[in-house]
């Protein structure tokens, strides 16, 4: 195999706001192909940073009583602790407020300056005559010009949707003083980005032969028909590339710009040459050549994750600048959608901006949430949604139920009747069906189909547990004679929950981790998809390797951002978000409710279901029948006794429902969840019998 040398990175977050579910998709993304990158035995780094520079930081640093300094200093370490208790293994996580960056940053700018592609323009900005500041399109407010709605900012309406620039406001105030601007002059640098349309043109359509032979397109089918409608004007001679101001004047946080005093490189700039700065960090850290990587020409590959809101930056800005730095350009910029959680955007006041740190503090397991976002992704740029619903029953029924499971059905036999010891297997059926999709599977990560893969894996989990029901192991174990069949089936079993975990490993890190204790390997390579254990390979005792998500869980997380807003003071939630009735289904017709067929019902009988900690069995009168349900409200009714006797109301004409292992439930007693968690059964007054109609 040839070794390839690779360097990845994902998007730099601002250093202004806290890590999200939504920064989470990205970095899970590149996380997975870079570790399955790094199974496969390539040689690949990763790189990421905080992007510290702009505004909007220097700001928040003020309204904070801290410096900048001191701001992206305590940001830093809590992005860097949330990145990594979602199992985030980058090579570097720096800053771009660092020695290397500031250097390269310069080295790139004078390159494009000798080029002939900087140009000095006099513009005319407003100006906040308080603060003495000239202020971004998002600090300026005012009126909207089309449907004067007030307070709107200096883009675009968030009630009309018009965009505009801010000196075509009514009334226009800064936000940052509240003063009237005023417009002044400045001037200002422009990269000539105009200049660079050919090979721009080249490059967003081109693509690289990699050593390997594969060919890598530079940009996804979706980008490359955005960039065409950026870099081709249409028929009116709207849209084509304009050149691109790069300069901010003074006060603002970032690099001064050489020869320039007083004028700083806008965030922008300097922002992806952060990739570089933390690569070239790594390089001095670890004696890697970064020459090698970056000049012109460079065997290496390199790729950018990125969200699909900054693809202009990336497919345009950053080849341009590279190129005509005398650099490499990136070998593809994979863009992905935005995480929407239950279908919507993610809202703080519905506590569905969930941030990365509430998750941890909830003793969610970061796996569940690596797992079920990987197998929501593919290679195109589509948004994913994050169903809470969902979530829970394709966590604990592919990974508990499919995958776990299979090690802790087998391992007590082996401990037990066989030292630990296993079987040779080298002529499994099963192992040898398991072992074929290696290199399907391969390209599905290689090709960023993360959702395909895991649904191939789970169909392998399928196979495996089919036979486990085929092979009854727990039978064969009080059986006379059958220790031999025994032990090749639980062998069998260990060798196919060991090549699961090797499928696995690129998404669920720290599980497969813990499985290669269990069964006894000192590393796991991709390899351990095709290759069965040695006969004789003894095993360690097993130990549960991961826990069902619960309800509750889910539901304290919710609970958990609602209340982070209220007692944030920082940022007032957006008007359209505010109302005091928030639905929590789409709208429904009478004749919909009427669908419902609702009664009341006498409880006859009310108990505990063993082995279930959510559940308790209903045995109701109808009046016209008697009928089971069973009802998830056991943390609520700690004493199910205490039920019996009185009524509730039940939803009769749900078709029936198996409940796992438990029996069937007929029917679905109504309750009210309250604020804190608590499930309340409905009532009905005296007099009403069982089997009367609700509605
Ligand atoms: N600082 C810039 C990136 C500079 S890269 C040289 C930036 N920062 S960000 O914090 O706003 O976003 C970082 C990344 O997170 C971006 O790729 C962005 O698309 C991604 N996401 C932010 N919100 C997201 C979702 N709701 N869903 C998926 N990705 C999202 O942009
Ligand atoms: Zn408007």
């Amino acid at each position: 195999m040839t070794q390839r040398k690779i360097l990845v990175t994902s998007a730099l977050p601002y250093a202004n706001g806290s890590i999200h579910l939504g920064h989470m998709v990205e970095h899970i993304q590149t996380d997975i192909w870079v570790r399955f990158q790094k199974l496969r035995g390539h040689q690949c780094h990763y790189c990421c940073a905080d992007d510290t520079h702009g505004t909007p930081i220097m700001l928040a640093a003020e309204k904070q009583n801290l410096t900048p300094e001191a701001l992206i200093e305590k940001v830093h370490a809590e992005h860097l602790a949330d990145f990594t208790g979602f199992y985030i293994g980058y090579d570097n996580y720096y800053s771009t407020h660092s020695p290397e960056n500031k250097q390269l940053s310069e080295q790139i700018y004078l390159a494009l300056k000798a080029n002939g592609k900087i140009e000095s323009r006099t513009i005319e900005q407003l100006f906040d005559p308080e603060k003495q500041m000239f202020l971004p399109d998002r600090f300026v407010k005012g009126e909207c010009p089309k449907c004067h709605a007030k307070d709107q900012y200096g883009d675009n309406c968030e009630v009309c949707g018009t965009t505009y620039s801010p000196t075509e406001l009514i009334n226009p105030y800064s936000a940052v003083s509240g003063a009237a601007p005023v417009l002044k002059e400045s001037e200002h640098f422009f990269f000539k980005l105009g200049e660079c349309a050919d090979y721009l043109k080249e490059w967003t359509s081109g693509s690289t032969t990699l050593i390997d032979g594969r060919i890598q397109q530079h940009l996804q089918p979706e980008a490359l028909n955005k960039m065409k409608e950026w870099l081709h004007p249409d028929e009116n001679g709207e849209g084509g590339l304009s050149d691109w101001d790069i300069s901010r004047d003074a006060p603002y946080f970032g690099f001064e710009i050489p020869g320039a005093p007083g004028k700083y490189f806008y965030v922008w700039l300097d922002a992806p040459v952060g990739y570089m700065a933390s690569f070239k960090n790594l390089c001095s850290r670890i004696g890697l050549d970064y020459d090698e990587y970056f000049k012109a020409g460079s065997q290496t590959e390199m790729y950018h994750f990125i969200g699909k809101d900054i693809l202009y930056f990336h497919a345009l800005f950053w080849p341009a600048m590279l190129e005509f730095s005398g650099h490499r350009a990136p070998t593809g910029v994979f863009a992905h959608g935005f995480l929407t959680v239950d279908g919507q955007k993610m809202s703080k006041s519905r506590g569905t901006f969930i941030t990365a740190r509430s998750y941890l503090d909830g003793s969610l397991n970061p796996e569940w949430m690596r797992y079920y976002i990987a197998a929501k992704l593919n290679s195109r740029i589509e948004d994913i949604d994050l169903n809470l619903n969902d979530f829970i029953a394709r966590v604990n029924s592919d990974l508990v139920g499919k995958y776990v499971n299979i090690a802790a059905r087998a391992a007590g036999f082996i401990a037990k009747r066989f030292e630990g010891r296993l079987k040779n297997v080298a002529g499994s059926e099963l192992l040898a069906k398991l072992a074929a999709q290696s290199e399907t599977i391969a390209a599905d990560y290689e090709t960023r189909e993360y959702a395909k893969a895991l649904r191939e894996i789970m169909a392998l989990a399928d196979i495996v547990n089919e036979y486990v029901d085929a092979n009854k192991p727990w039978e064969l174990a009080k059986q006379e004679g059958q220790s031999e069949r025994l032990h090749q089936v639980c062998s069998e079993l260990i060798n196919a929950f060991a090549m699961l975990t090797a499928y696995l490993a690129p998404v669920l890190p720290q599980t497969a981790q813990n499985a290669a204790k269990f069964l006894n390997l000192d590393n796991l390579t991709w390899a351990n998809t095709r290759e069965t254990l040695s006969e004789n390979h003894t095993i360690n005792p097993y130990q549960h390797l991961m826990q069902r998500v619960e309800q509750k869980q889910v539901d304290d997380l919710i609970e958990a951002n609602k209340q982070s807003i209220q007692t944030a003071s920082a940022e007032a939630a957006p008007a359209a978000e505010s109302s005091q009735y928030t639905p929590v289904a789409e709208q429904a017709s009478f004749d919909d409710f009427m669908k419902i067929d609702m009664r009341v019902a006498k409880v006859l009988n009310c108990q505990a279901v063993e082995g279930s900690t959510k559940l308790l069995k209903f045995d109701l009168d109808f009046g016209f029948e008697q009928r089971v349900i069973f009802s998830g409200i056991a943390a609520s009714y700690p004493n199910p006794a205490e039920l019996n006797g009185r009524m509730v109301i039940a939803v009769a004409n749900f078709a029936p429902r198996k409940m796992a292992k438990f029996g069937v439930s007929e029917g679905m007693i109504l309750s009210a969840a309250a604020a804190d968690g608590k499930l309340k059964l409905l009532d009905v007054d005296a007099g009403a019998q069982p089997g009367d109609k609700v509605g």
